[in-house]
């Protein structure tokens, strides 16, 4: 495997870039790594405005891509635009939606366009910058960011749950048929983050936590970790503790507690 990644100067394109944990990320690699960066979302005003901050503030060069990465067809134009001019070295495959409630109450449309978001078109581009890494024999990084929600079970997030629990599966299982490849992957496993994701639900429970980590530090442990090629890393002590002492807590006991907490952050919220 090659040594730890210097992105200074060079390319690295992140999806979701337009808010919380992305656009925390493009900061973080424009001002402490001097990365050029490739922003991708569906709110181009947003992406516009953090390129032209990044670029007057730390010199770097920005594109936008405004795609919906539900769409098939935008997860094709996303590689096909980004690749087409620049030489990536780094993907950070960030972009994810949830849903808060019920299964049952969650439509199948949305219920497939949480899917397309969170894991098809991940593993579509993931598929696609592999041998493009390969091909011009750049030793790059991929960063799947998935969730410690895809480490055990989260009712009342049951599909979002089940979509980062196979990206954690598909990004291990991946790093090592990739063994002693120049390409490295990692599995990014924040628990929950002081993001809009978590404050534009309606459930207070997330007002009032302190179990949130902040953002500017959940991003710098996420881009230590790509740096390093770590395989899979969850951010925070405390979110290691936990997945330490869920290893002697039977998986039906954590699904009960969890499961009482987002009932009754549910029901305070009328749902
Ligand atoms: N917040 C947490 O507690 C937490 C915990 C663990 C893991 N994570 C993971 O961290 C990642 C970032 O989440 P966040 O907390 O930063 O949430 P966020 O603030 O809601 O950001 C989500 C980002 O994804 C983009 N996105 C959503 N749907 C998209 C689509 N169809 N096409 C293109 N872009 C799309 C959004 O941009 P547009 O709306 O502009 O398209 C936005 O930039 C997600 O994968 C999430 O699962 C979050």
């Amino acid at each position: 495997m090659a040594g730890k990644l210097n992105f200074r100067e060079r390319w690295v394109l992140v999806t979701g870039a337009s808010s919380g944990l992305g656009e925390e990320m493009a900061n973080q690699l424009a001002a402490e790594y001097g990365a050029n960066l490739i922003l991708v979302a569906r709110r181009a005003d947003r992406l516009s405005d953090l390129a032209a901050k990044l670029e007057s503030a730390h010199g770097v060069h920005c594109k936008v891509i405004a795609a919906d990465l539900s769409r098939h067809g935008d997860v094709q134009r996303v590689f096909h635009e980004a690749t087409a001019e620049h030489e990536i070295h780094g993907v950070i495959l960030n972009a994810g939606i949830t849903h808060f409630g019920k299964h049952q109450d969650l439509s199948w449309e949305r219920f497939e366009t949480l899917l397309q978001t969170n894991l098809v078109g991940v593993v579509w581009l993931v598929n696609n910058f592999l041998p493009y890494f390969a091909g011009k024999g750049i030793d790059g990084a991929i960063m799947l960011v998935s969730s410690m929600a895809g480490m055990m079970p989260v009712p009342y997030q049951a599909a979002y749950a089940g979509s980062k629990a196979f990206l954690t599966n598909f990004g291990q299982s991946l790093s090592e048929e990739l063994r002693g490849e120049a390409v490295s992957i990692t599995v990014f496993s924040p628990g929950g983050i002081a993001t809009p994701m978590a404050h534009n639900s309606d459930l207070r429970y997330f007002e009032n936590t302190m179990f949130l980590q902040d953002v500017a530090s959940c991003a710098a442990q996420g881009l230590a970790a790509m740096a390093a090629r770590r395989r899979l890393y969850v951010p925070g002590k405390f979110n290691r503790l936990q997945l330490f002492s869920s290893r002697f807590v039977p998986r039906a006991f954590s699904a009960a507690l969890t499961g009482a907490t987002y009932r009754k952050a549910l029901r305070a919220a009328g749902h």
